[in-house]
């Protein structure tokens, strides 16, 4: 079993998220954004948002940091950091939410206000009633 993780700074999972950030690949919007996901065995998984020419093809820095961190074996996450630019606020977008929501319902989540103001919220706040799928031994059978 791994280790769980050593209590991180949120100032310093923030800079994590900010040096993620010099990273991101956003031609189009030029709205660069960092994250940073601290799983519970102590690792942060940085990720960026990569756009794309065909706009939808976009994934954010969230989910680039969440799909990197499963990808690795970690399944259990404490907290997150996003950093978007300076003075301009970046909350987790509604698809980002509902993806950490699968792997991580009790994250903590920081983020900045217009204000560069670093706020804490729970995802449980952040984002109620989160689609989960019934477990597979629930599902009814039709037919
Ligand atoms: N973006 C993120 O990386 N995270 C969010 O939570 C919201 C939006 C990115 C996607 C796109 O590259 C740019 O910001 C503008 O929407």
């Amino acid at each position: 079993m791994r280790r769980r993780a050593a209590p991180i700074e949120p100032r310093r999972l923030m800079a994590e998220a900010e040096d993620a950030r010099r990273a991101a690949y956003a031609p189009y919007s030029r709205f660069r954004v960092g994250a940073a996901l601290l799983a519970e065995d102590g690792r942060v998984f940085r990720g960026c948002n990569v756009e794309n020419a065909s706009y939808g093809l976009t994934v954010c820095a969230e989910r680039v940091a969440l799909w990197k961190a499963v990808s690795e074996g970690a399944r259990r996450f404490a907290a997150l950091a996003v950093a978007g630019s300076a003075g301009r606020a970046a909350p987790p977008c509604g698809a980002c939410r509902q993806a950490l929501a699968e792997l991580a319902p009790d994250l903590t989540i920081y983020f900045r206000d217009a204000g560069g103001r670093t706020v804490r919220r729970a995802l449980r706040v952040l984002l109620p009633h989160a689609f989960r799928y019934p477990a597979p031994s629930r599902r009814r059978r039709k037919g």
